[in-house]
Parts: C-alpha cells; structure tokens; sequence
C-alpha cells in the first residue's frame, strides 16, 4: 500500500489536529496510508512514528494542540547527538530519507511556520526530500498566506480575556493592559483590540508615545469614562525604540522570547496619569483550545489540498490562502520573512476612525 508521512514543527495552534485528519481522510478515500512522525523532524530523524489511521484520527477535529507533538529545536541538518558523554551536532539529512524510503514513503507533509519551512527547504536541496508544506501560526505573520488557522481562535480567546477586563475594569475605575502574543507583529494585538473594544491599541509597527496615551486616558476620564482598557502586542517597542526581551533561548530557531512590554506600558500609564493600572499577560492560552470553526474550515482546506497534491506527486510547494482560494506556490517561491500590520492599512484605518488611540508619536 502506498504511504503518506505528516508532521507538525514549531509552535502548536488550534487546528494542526483538523489538518492532520484532513490529510488521513483524503490519503484513505484514495487508499494510501498515513504516517505521523512524533515531535517534528526529530521523529522523522529518529524513525518514531505512528499509524494515522481511521481509528487514529477519529475525533481530532474539535482538538487543540497536536496529537503528533512537536518541538521547534530539531533540524536534521544541524542535529544534537550524544557522543562520548558530549552533545554534538551532525548532520542526519539522509538518515530522514532513509527512514522515508524503509517506511515505503512517497512523500512528507510538514505542517510548520517560516522555521519549519527552512528546514524543509534545506532537506529538499540536499536529499532530494518530496515535501509539502502547509503553513500556521497564531501570529499570521507569514506573507506567504492570507491567513493562518490559529489566528482566528487565538482573537477569540484573547477578545473573552478583553471582555472580561472590560467589566472589572468598569467596576474600579481602573486601567486594565491585556499582553497580547504575536511575535513581531500586531496582528493578534490589532484585532482583539478591534473585537474586544480597547481605548488604545500598542502594536510593534506604530511607535508610541507614553504622554499621548496618558492623555487619551485622561480625556476620557474628563468625559466621564472613568476606565481604559489597552491592548499591547508582545513585540511592541518601548518608547526609546527598544525590544524587550523576557529571556533567551539557546537551541531554538526562535532564539528570543518576547514579552514584559506590557508591565512597562502598566507602569507608564499609572505614573502619567495617577490612575490605578494593573497588567495582564495572556501568554499560551492564547495557542491553546479548541480551533473555532473558521480555524477548522481553513485547517481542513489546506489539509485536502496538501493531501491531494501529495497524491498527485506535486511536490515542492506550499498550500496557501489566496484570496479566499487555496492555492499551490512552489516552495522556492515563498516569501520569507514577516507580514506585519501596515500602519495605514484597512484595521488600523477603522480603529482610528472609532477613536482607538495608537499612541502615536
Ligand atoms: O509564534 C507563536 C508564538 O506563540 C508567538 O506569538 C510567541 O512569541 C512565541 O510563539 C512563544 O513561543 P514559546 O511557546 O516557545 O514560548
């Protein structure tokens, strides 16, 4: 029987689950068998895999989180292992087809962001790997697609966290600062803000200024608004234009991690305009749960068409969201690199047309 192999990279999001039985379901009308390999390509380098059968993917649609695992600090090119009592790093490129072709592999789907998609270039350059990628990301940063399955469960979840700050925020006559996710974009950031009504909105591509927000807070207070609520994306620069950086992370393709901004904006505002603040920083919620049903839609999408092109031998590409179609671009052709919010664009456009102050210098 012919065979499939699927994987997930990088951070999970709601809807790699929708994506992975969406590739069984359509390898099985057509006969084939799926195979899934644990954790990213360390599964793929280390041969640890499961079946995906009918029985396997049952009920995966609803599920958060990846039923495959995953980790973002494997690429087999650059692998870490264990010799004489010491890490080294070796590259293992071939043993990931080697594995493929004992397995009776034709070809791998990596469901992964920008990393992940690296990585998957290089294996293709040096082993001649037959891979499709499907994109993902809570942060919908990647240029590549219109939007990413995650985002939109991610904007839910952050926009009940904002709804329910709303109401304490009403009751204490208090600045509330909800830290969004988002990596070096605002995307996250712009639309819960948006969804969720905030008074201010900081993203990485507006730079701001503390006074101009403090005064935002002040003027509605004089109209009797006795209460902000604001909204921060993690990348957001603090007002001299610097990166705030929560910690370091050696051996991973993201080597920092974001997040902190948020207390220092709590603290601006409280000290320019005297009015009690408190912070909260959502963190990984925000990438967990159930994918709402857009995320399922958009999941499901991609994973038929990753699914049929894997069928048909049309290796090498991405499947993307292009204007409300799915769409194969050749992997050598993807964009790379990050989709940030453009500050004159349609969002940032309606929020300041309602009065969202972003702070702007
Ligand atoms: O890229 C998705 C994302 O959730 C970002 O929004 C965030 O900065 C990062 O991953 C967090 O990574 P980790 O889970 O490794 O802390």
């Amino acid at each position: 029987m012919s065979r499939l192999a699927i994987l997930s990279a990088g951070g999970d999001c709601p809807g790699i689950n929708a994506v992975i039985r969406a590739v069984a379901k359509t390898a099985d009308q057509r006969g084939w068998e799926v195979v899934g390999f644990r954790n990213g390509y360390r599964g793929a380098v280390e041969n640890d895999f499961l079946m995906l059968g009918p029985e396997e993917t049952a009920g995966l649609l609803p599920r958060g989180g990846t039923v495959l695992g995953t980790d973002n600090r494997y690429d087999p090119s650059d692998f870490p292992v264990e010799e004489d009592g010491r890490v080294v790093r070796r590259d293992l490129s071939q043993q990931v087809a080697d594995n493929l072709q004992r397995l009776d592999v034709q070809g791998l789907i990596a469901i992964g962001g920008d990393g992940t998609m690296a990585v998957t270039r290089k294996l293709i350059e040096k082993v001649g790997l037959k891979a499709i990628c499907v994109p993902k990301t809570i942060d919908n940063d990647l240029p590549s697609t219109d939007q990413t399955f995650g985002f939109d469960t991610a904007v839910r979840t952050a926009t009940d966290a904002l709804d329910k700050l709303h109401t304490t925020a009403e009751s204490h006559h208090r600045v509330m600062v909800l830290e969004l996710m988002g990596r070096y974009a605002g995307w996250i950031a712009l639309y819960t803000g948006l969804s969720g009504g905030a008074d201010v909105i900081l993203i990485p591509e507006i730079r701001w200024d503390p006074d101009v927000v403090a005064r935002k807070i002040l003027e509605r207070r004089a109209r009797g608004r006795l209460f902000s609520v604001v909204v921060v994306a993690e990348g957001t620069l603090t007002p001299e234009g610097e990166r705030v950086v929560q910690r370091r992370v050696p051996d991973s393709h993201e080597q920092i991690r974001l997040g902190g901004i948020g207390q220092l904006v709590g603290e601006l505002i409280e000290e320019k305009t005297g009015i009690e603040t408190r912070v909260t920083i959502l963190g990984h919620i925000q990438r967990g749960g159930s994918p709402s049903p857009y995320d399922r839609m958009l999941a499901t999408r991609l994973g038929v068409a990753a699914g049929e092109l894997a069928l048909e031998g049309r290796y090498g590409n991405l499947v993307a969201l292009r204007q409300g179609t799915i769409q194969a671009v050749p992997l050598d052709q993807v964009e790379t690199g990050i989709r940030t919010v453009r500050p004159d664009g349609p969002e940032v456009e309606a929020a300041r047309a309602i009065g969202i102050c972003f702070g702007d210098r």
